[in-house]
C-alpha cells in the first residue's frame, strides 16, 4: 500500500494564520505539502486568545506552532496568555514553538520568556516594523489619502518584509538548527519615514508625504480607529521603538536563511503592482 506523503507528518498550527505574517507562513508550508492549520477566530475550528476553551481543539495532533499574539505582544495580559497557551500546547504534545516578537520592545520580553520556559524547542523572531504596515494594515488608508502622519520624527527604521519573516518562520518550524535562536529581523537598509514615503510615491506614481506629528496628536487620531486603551498603549509603543534604539541593521535574516533580506524598493514596487494603493 502506498503511504500518503503527509501521513506521518504532524500538523503545524499557525496562529494569526490569516494575518500579514501568518498567512504567508501557511502558504509556504502548504506549498511544501505539509499539514497546516490556521489558528484564528475565522479558522476551523476557531481559535480565540481570550477563550482558552478554544485552544485544545486547534492543538489536536499539532507538533509545531507559530505563535502570533493579537493585538500586540506588549499589551497587558499578553505574557500570561502566551504562558498559559504554551503550557497547554506542550502538555498536548507540541515540541516546537516559534514566537513572533518585536525588536527593542521591553514589553515583549515577558511573552518571550513564557515561550522559552515552556519546555518546547523555541525560536524567537524579533522583528522590525513590517513593510506591509503600509499596504495591509493601519498605514494603508493614510497612504491612499497621500499623507502618513506618525510620531516618528526623523528616525530611521530598517523595515522588514513580511515575506522574509515568513521564510524565517517556515524554516524555524520545519528545519533543524533554529532551536534556541533569537533572530533580530531587519531589512537591508535604514529608511526614515520620509524616505519610505518617497519610495512609496515613486512606486505608486503620485506624491505620498510623511508628516511628523506629536505623540498627543497621534494618540487622538488613533483613538478614532481603535479602543481608547489600545490607542494609548500603541502610541506609547510607537514612541518607544521609534526613539532611535532600532536605527541599526542586524543580520537575522541572513543568519537564519543564508541570504540577504528583501529591500523596501522591491516591496513598494510589488505592493503598487497589486493596485492596493490606487484610489
Ligand atoms: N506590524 C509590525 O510592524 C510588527 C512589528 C513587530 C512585531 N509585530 C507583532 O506582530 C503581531 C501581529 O502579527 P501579524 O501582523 O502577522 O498579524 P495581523 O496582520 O495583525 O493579523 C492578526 C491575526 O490575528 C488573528 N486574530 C485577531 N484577533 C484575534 C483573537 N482575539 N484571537 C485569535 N486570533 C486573533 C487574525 O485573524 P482573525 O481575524 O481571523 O481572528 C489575524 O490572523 C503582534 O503580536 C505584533 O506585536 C508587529
Amino acid at each position: 500500500m502506498t503511504k500518503d506523503m503527509t501521513e506521518d507528518q504532524k500538523t503545524t498550527l499557525v496562529l494569526g494564520g490569516t494575518g500579514k505574517t501568518g498567512r504567508r507562513v501557511v502558504a509556504r508550508l502548504a506549498a511544501r505539502g505539509l499539514p497546516v492549520r490556521v489558528g484564528s477566530r475565522s479558522g476551523a475550528p476557531p481559535f480565540e486568545w481570550d477563550d482558552p476553551a478554544t485552544w485544545a481543539p486547534v492543538l489536536r495532533d499539532v507538533e509545531s506552532v507559530y505563535v502570533v499574539y493579537h493585538p500586540d505582544l506588549t499589551m497587558p495580559g499578553a505574557a500570561a496568555a502566551i504562558r498559559s497557551f504554551a503550557e497547554s500546547a506542550v502538555k498536548g504534545g507540541v515540541r516546537r514553538l516559534v514566537l513572533l516578537s518585536g525588536r527593542g520592545e521591553e514589553g515583549a520580553l515577558a511573552g518571550e520568556r513564557a515561550v522559552r520556559d515552556s519546555g518546547a524547542a523555541w525560536t524567537i523572531l524579533r522583528s522590525s516594523w513590517f513593510c506591509q504596515n503600509f499596504s495591509e494594515d493601519f498605514l494603508l488608508e493614510p497612504v491612499r489619502a497621500d499623507e502618513i502622519a506618525l510620531p516618528a520624527g526623523n528616525v530611521a527604521e530598517p523595515f522588514v518584509d513580511a515575506a522574509d519573516i515568513a521564510d524565517v518562520a517556515a524554516a524555524a518550524l520545519t528545519e533543524d538548527g533554529h532551536a534556541g535562536q533569537i533572530y533580530e529581523l531587519t531589512g537591508p537598509r535604514l529608511l526614515t519615514f520620509e524616505e519610505a514615503a518617497g519610495e512609496i510615491s515613486q512606486a505608486a506614481g503620485r506624491a505620498v508625504r510623511y508628516v511628523p506629528v506629536t505623540p498627543e496628536r497621534y494618540a487622538s487620531v488613533l483613538a478614532e480607529h481603535v479602543p481608547a486603551e489600545h490607542a494609548a498603549l500603541l502610541c506609547d509603543l510607537f514612541i518607544r521603538v521609534l526613539d532611535g534604539r532600532n536605527a541599526h541593521l542586524t543580520d537575522g535574516v541572513e543568519r537564519a536563511l543564508g541570504r540577504p533580506p528583501r529591500d523596501f524598493t522591491d516591496y513598494a514596487r510589488g505592493a503598487a503592482a497589486t493596485g492596493v494603493w490606487d484610489r
